[in-house]
């Protein structure tokens, strides 16, 4: 297979961006532009995403976008052999602005469609960055998202566990609320608990030791909510002991499913151990299970942080992925709200569809 030039676009949050990717299976793949505009400033004001405000941005920015990214790769509409777009899971107002553009694309240029989980997305970023080789564990742990799974190829899931109740981004976010830290939560915890003492404030680990590989964060948010209402706290060590807290937390279920990855794959030596979404961009998490894996014998693959959080060249990349084995979509296409992944992903090697169809 020859390398393949995709466009992918992500307006499935508060990130509008467009980039362009070339390369092929398993990866590394190159990418060539990669334009993230973030809208924090527009949601600021109100310490999150308020989905009208996030939908109209990306109607406003994405066409000057596409164009920046296709410039910045020096390539043309005419080079390229398809074009991705985020079709879900996500802010259904924003979904429909980067998959209608995708589609005016696809249709203009006689280019096939290839509409793309934004979850699988994620988890393919550590093949277009280290070429991460299937089957691998990943840990997915972004704002909606905390999910341990076996990756047996493109749109091949296994579930090992999930949360029951918050995903760990969103307990990063409401930490940070109750400790009244500036929005984005994820990152001002990271950077406030690096002076904080971890352990003069003790929080709970739900789940820990358990049987299966499921997660829950609620009652670490309660735990941190009534040390917060006794009043007197030291913001940096609530957050350090929080930050502590999730770190133990996620190796303990990570070692779980570990396990339940070896009796699934006893063939594969040396197993690729893959971190995707936002929250695998903080660097204590990343250490923390960069150890994990090399004393469980897997290699353990991360994405650099920009391309952990939201961005457009991981939806390129899913582009080349899927597209090179034929896996297109039809300009009918419907933008999904909720996609979880263990749903498939339209996981068969589902009938190539041309454009049009
Ligand atoms: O993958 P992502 O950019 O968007 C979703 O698909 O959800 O993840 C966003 C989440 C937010 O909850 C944010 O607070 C968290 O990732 N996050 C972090 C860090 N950077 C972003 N959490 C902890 N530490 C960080 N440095
Ligand atoms: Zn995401």
């Amino acid at each position: 297979m020859r390398d393949w030039t995709v466009l992918g676009i992500e307006t499935s949050c508060d990130e509008t961006a467009a980039a362009v990717v070339r390369g092929r299976a398993p990866g590394p793949g190159t990418i060539l532009s990669n334009i993230v505009f973030s809208q924090l400033d527009a949601h600021r004001p109100y310490g999150g995403v308020v989905p009208e405000i996030a939908a109209r941005a990306h109607v406003e920015r994405l066409d000057g976008i596409v164009e920046e990214a296709l410039s910045q790769a020096n390539v043309t509409l005419a080079d390229l052999d398809a074009v991705a777009a985020t079709a879900g899971p996500g802010l259904i107002g924003g979904v429909m602005v980067g998959l209608t553009t995708a589609k005016a694309l696809a249709l203009a240029t006689g280019k096939p469609l290839v509409a793309v989980n934004h979850l699988e997305a994620h988890a393919l970023t550590a093949r277009l960055t280290d070429g991460a080789a299937f089957p691998f564990l990943l840990l997915l742990i972004s704002g909606g998202h905390c999910q341990l799974l076996g990756v047996a190829g493109v749109g091949q899931f296994r579930l090992y566990g999930t949360t029951i109740d918050d995903a760990v981004g969103e307990a990063f976010d409401k930490t940070a609320k109750l400790l009244g830290l500036p929005y984005p939560g994820g990152p001002s915890v990271e950077k406030t608990a690096s002076g904080g003492d971890l352990k003069r404030y003790k929080l709970p680990r739900p789940m820990r030791g358990r049987a299966g590989a499921d997660f829950s964060f609620s009652g670490l948010k309660t735990a941190v909510r009534q040390i917060v209402q006794a009043g007197n706290v030291n913001t940096a060590d609530v957050a350090a002991a929080f930050q502590a807290a999730v770190l133990d937390i996620l190796s303990d279920r990570t070692r779980a499913a570990m396990a339940m990855f070896r009796d699934d794959f006893p063939d594969t030596a040396n197993p690729d151990f893959v971190l995707a979404g936002g929250v695998a961009s903080n660097h204590a998490i990343r250490a923390a299970l960069t150890e994990l894996g090399s004393r469980e014998g897997f290699q353990t693959k991360i994405p650099p942080p920009g391309l952990c959080t939201d961005n457009a060249a991981m939806v390129a990349w899913a582009g080349v992925e899927r597209g090179q084995l034929g896996l297109f979509d039809g300009l009918g296409t419907a933008p999904k709200a909720r996609w979880p992944l263990d749903a498939h992903v339209g996981g068969r090697l589902a009938r190539p569809e041309t454009v049009g169809s």
